[in-house]
């Protein structure tokens, strides 16, 4: 594997993972899980990527055939103490061992946002997809700016869109921006923050990616998959597809 370091092992991360979960993750994961059972069928071989602790993994085991899989040790280590029926596998997306065509379903529940090379992971999820199978991603959208509306109004910020409701202001514009700019300009839009010197961690002031359902929906169709959702309409305020503050893509490889 790879030398570089892997800031998932940082232990800041792992306790903040970890404790997250302990803490009420669940509510959260449940909108995933009622979300991905919308199309993958019960019984369906599941590839649940970037699983971190193992929660949504345990979940969704309950109807699927489920792998967890993340490239974190430490947090594996910890799904693997707390899940023994479950199988996890280390695994980097950018380049998994799994065989071409080995699982009906491949999704991922706030992963792809904290990926710096969703191209090269998008086609890696792709490949290990059977024909008909699904690639769901489910992420917050910050693109919207309803996020920023309401981050405003609760007058709560996020390290991502502003701290306060000056920043947050300046990030309604730069969403509103940033959509246009979408429409007429395909490439990706990164964030670059200083991950291990940070002192805040958590509520992805990691992420590295601005997830948008138009990157993303034509992602998969360049690709020839048909894309038949592109918001988690389970998680609260979500069912307003270009609007909604939860992306919920949902490819189908055909
Ligand atoms: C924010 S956590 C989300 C965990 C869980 N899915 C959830 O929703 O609570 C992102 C996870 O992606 C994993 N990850 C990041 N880059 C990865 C890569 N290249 N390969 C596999 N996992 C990766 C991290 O280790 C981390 O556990």
């Amino acid at each position: 594997m790879k030398k570089e370091k892997f800031h998932y092992e940082d232990q800041r991360y792992v306790d903040k993972i970890t404790t997250g979960q302990e803490k009420g993750l669940k509510k959260y994961l449940v909108n995933y899980v009622d979300f991905v059972r919308k199309y993958v069928k019960p019984g369906a071989r599941y590839l649940d990527l970037g699983c971190g602790a193992g929660l949504s993994s345990n979940m969704l085991s309950k109807y699927y055939d489920v792998t967890g899989s993340d490239y974190s040790k430490p947090v594996l280590d910890y799904a693997r103490k707390h899940f023994k029926k479950i199988e996890f596998k280390r695994e980097d997306a950018r380049n998994l061992s799994f065989k071409d065509n080995s699982f009906d379903a491949v999704c991922a529940c706030g992963f792809i946002e904290h990926i710096n090379d969703v191209d090269r992971v998008l086609n890696e999820m792709l490949r290990v997809t059977k024909k008909n199978g699904f690639v769901i991603l489910v992420s917050p959208n910050w693109f919207t700016p309803l996020r920023a509306i309401r981050a405003f109004i609760n007058n709560k910020g996020y390290e991502t869109i502003g701290r306060n409701r000056i920043q947050i202001i300046g990030w309604f514009f730069k969403s509103v921006y940033y959509t246009i700019q979408k429409l007429i300009n395909p490439t990706y839009v990164f964030r670059n923050p200083d991950i291990f010197n940070e002192k805040l961690v958590g509520n992805d002031i990691d992420m590295v990616y601005i997830a948008n359902q138009y990157d993303l929906k034509r992602f998969f169709e360049k690709k020839g998959c048909k894309v038949i959702k592109i918001n988690a309409d389970t998680f609260t305020y979500s069912s307003i597809p270009f609007l909604a503050p939860w992306l919920g893509v949902v490819a189908k490889k055909v």
